[in-house]
């Protein structure tokens, strides 16, 4: 069994997955909360809680999956990218279990994670309606994987599981920082995403005109959008919120599925997969059921930062054996 920690933000993970990609545990202790009345995730805090809570949170994901850790034949870790702090105590935390019991030790990149999340099977199979992929049924390469998370937003092609291709990302803002930035311009709380999901229930998305930028043919850029919401905002102090979160929402969910559709097209792939935070908007999980093709929609719990995704991805990587992971970094950037 493959034992895997994530600390690359403000989420504390820990999870055991087996090598052939069946999730026994999956722990998520989410900080949000204590970030709340910054508006956003304070670094320095978020490493703080992490070293917290990782023994405990390691310890129940063990417990809930029946095991101990003379049971974990190797762990898994996220090594970036991410806030460097936090994730030092992910890699820290993750050589010592290894170290202690002299199994190897898989470095993982968050967005591999993300990317192959879908390859995972859920103890519980639950049956989806038609195009919809259960999600105890993984998708099979080559597929194509759209990530919007907070930190980040691209398609990737994906022919085997070790590897993935970026096809197109954002230029500028994630797509996840669209939804907060918007919220917090319409007032709402933190983290902004699912509130303003929950508020554009009430709109008409066609209420509003917002700018659909298209940077490239498979690229993205948000930020103009934020701007505009802004200058709306500005110009009308009485706009509807319902309206606007929808009007708004409805620009970010069309840039993303319009993309989406150009890579299935381009690269004549036939299956999708969605993942990141972003990947738990209602409109977004309709909206790419529309496109025709067999997609995987993700359980919440596996769309945002979680460490079933980091075993799932260590499954297909070459692990470190010990003691040379001993020397193992964190970067806060992928190749850096
Ligand atoms: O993947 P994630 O948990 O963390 C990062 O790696 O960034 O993504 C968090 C992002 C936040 O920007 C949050 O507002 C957004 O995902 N998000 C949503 C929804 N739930 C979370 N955005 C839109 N609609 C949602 N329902
Ligand atoms: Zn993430």
């Amino acid at each position: 069994m493959i034992l895997a920690l994530e600390t690359s933000c403000d989420d504390t993970c820990a999870a055991v997955v087996t090598e052939g990609g069946e999730i026994r545990s999956n722990v998520i202790a989410s900080q949000g909360l204590l970030h709340a009345r910054y508006g956003g995730v304070v670094p320095e805090i978020a490493s703080r809680h992490h070293l917290e809570l990782m023994d405990a949170v390691t310890a129940d994901a063990l417990e809930r999956a029946g095991a101990c850790l003379d049971d974990v034949d190797r762990v898994a870790v996220t090594t970036g990218p991410g806030l460097i702090g936090a994730l030092l105590v992910g890699v820290s935390s993750a050589k010592a279990l290894a170290a202690s019991r002299r199994v190897p030790l898989t470095p993982v990149d968050h967005l591999h994670g993300h990317v192959t999340a879908s390859m995972l099977r859920t103890a519980t199979a639950r049956t989806r309606p038609s195009r919809v992929l259960a999600h105890g049924q993984p998708v099979e390469p080559p597929y194509l994987s759209l990530v919007a998370s907070g930190g980040h937003t691209f398609l990737a092609r994906v022919d085997e599981p070790s590897t993935y291709t970026v096809l197109g990302q954002t230029l500028d803002d994630a797509a996840g920082e669209a939804f907060d930035k918007g919220a917090r311009l319409l007032g709402l709380g933190y983290p902004g995403g699912p509130e303003l999901d929950r508020l554009a229930r009430e709109g008409n998305p066609d209420a509003f005109e917002f700018p659909r930028s298209a940077p490239g043919e498979l690229d993205f850029s948000f930020s103009g959008l934020k701007t505009s919401l802004l200058y709306r905002l500005r110009d009308d102090p009485d706009a509807d919120r319902a309206d606007l979160a929808a009007s708004y929402q409805r620009a970010i969910v069309d840039a993303l599925v319009s993309r989406t559709r150009a890579a299935l097209e381009r690269e004549g792939l036939e299956r999708l997969a969605i993942g990141g935070g972003v990947a738990a908007n209602s409109e977004l999980r309709v909206a790419v059921v529309a496109l025709g093709v067999p997609v995987w929609v993700p359980p919440i719990e596996l769309c945002t930062d979680n460490a079933a995704m980091i075993a799932g991805a260590a499954r297909f990587l070459e692990p470190l054996p010990y003691p040379d992971y001993l020397t193992l970094d964190a970067a806060a950037r992928t190749g850096g």
